[in-house]
């Protein structure tokens, strides 16, 4: 089959946002009396926000400590931290090698998808200028099952019109190769510890066109029967 699209995950793929994530989290943390670290941010990569506080309170031993309500606030809290600390990002903030990457995709015809659980997806990407070069960007808000869960790259694949089996899909979290593998899709995972990917790379400067096309290519001999 041919190429016919390339599905980004934003937070790590993109862009580098973890530190901002985890600033914001050990701000409100700390107001509850937790301490977070750089391990435990690690840990809430590709997680929803909601979830990442669920998981920050039960490694603080605070599961119970607050209703809904209370967690709301604290979830808002941290969002409204966050998104002042993304007034920083701008077009210099694209990792390495996306910015061309992007450009060949659009020569080579490819259409280019977003699917990242962040509620910021839309203000991210205009921040770093890349509104109009995305052909479709998922909407995470309407999204009811959450990576691992295949759902927000198939609703990406619906939104450009292409079958996953024509797709390859960008990640940076683990829960996020497992939902690209989960729809059929090929996946490339960015970083040393991810496990099960169809093509590992350690940084987004290796992530070539040359790359994306030769494992299209190469996989599909391989195992002409996988997708
Ligand atoms: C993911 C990040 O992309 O988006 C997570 O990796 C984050 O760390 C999630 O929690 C949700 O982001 P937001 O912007 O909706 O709070
Ligand atoms: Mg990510």
């Amino acid at each position: 089959m041919m190429l016919q699209a390339v599905i980004f995950d934003l937070d790590g793929v993109i862009t580098d946002t973890a530190h901002l994530h985890f600033q914001a989290w050990r701000t409100v943390a700390a107001e509850t009396g937790i301490h977070i670290d750089e391990e435990v941010n690690e840990s809430l990569k590709g997680i929803s926000r909601m979830a990442s506080l669920e998981r920050i309170l039960r490694l603080g031993g605070k599961a119970k400590t607050f209703n809904e309500a209370q967690k709301a606030a604290l979830a808002g809290r941290k969002n409204a931290r966050y998104v002042q600390l993304l007034g920083t990002l701008g077009p210099q903030s694209l990792l390495p090698g996306i910015a061309p990457l992007l450009t060949e995709l659009k020569t080579q015809q490819i259409k280019i998808g977003l699917a990242s659980a962040s509620l910021n997806a839309p203000r991210i990407l205009q921040a770093l200028g890349l509104t109009a070069i995305f052909d479709y960007c998922a909407d995470a808000s309407r999204i009811t099952h959450s990576k691992p869960d295949p759902e927000i790259f198939l609703a990406a694949c619906r939104g450009l019109g292409v079958k996953p089996q024509a797709c390859v899909g960008v990640e940076d979290a683990q829960a996020g190769i497992d939902a690209i593998n989960a729809c059929g899709m090929l996946s490339i995972g960015i970083g040393s510890t991810l496990r099960e990917a169809d093509l590992r790379l350690n940084s987004t400067q290796e992530l070539t066109w040359r790359r994306i096309a030769g494992l299209m290519e190469h996989t599909e001999k391989a195992t002409g029967f996988r997708r």
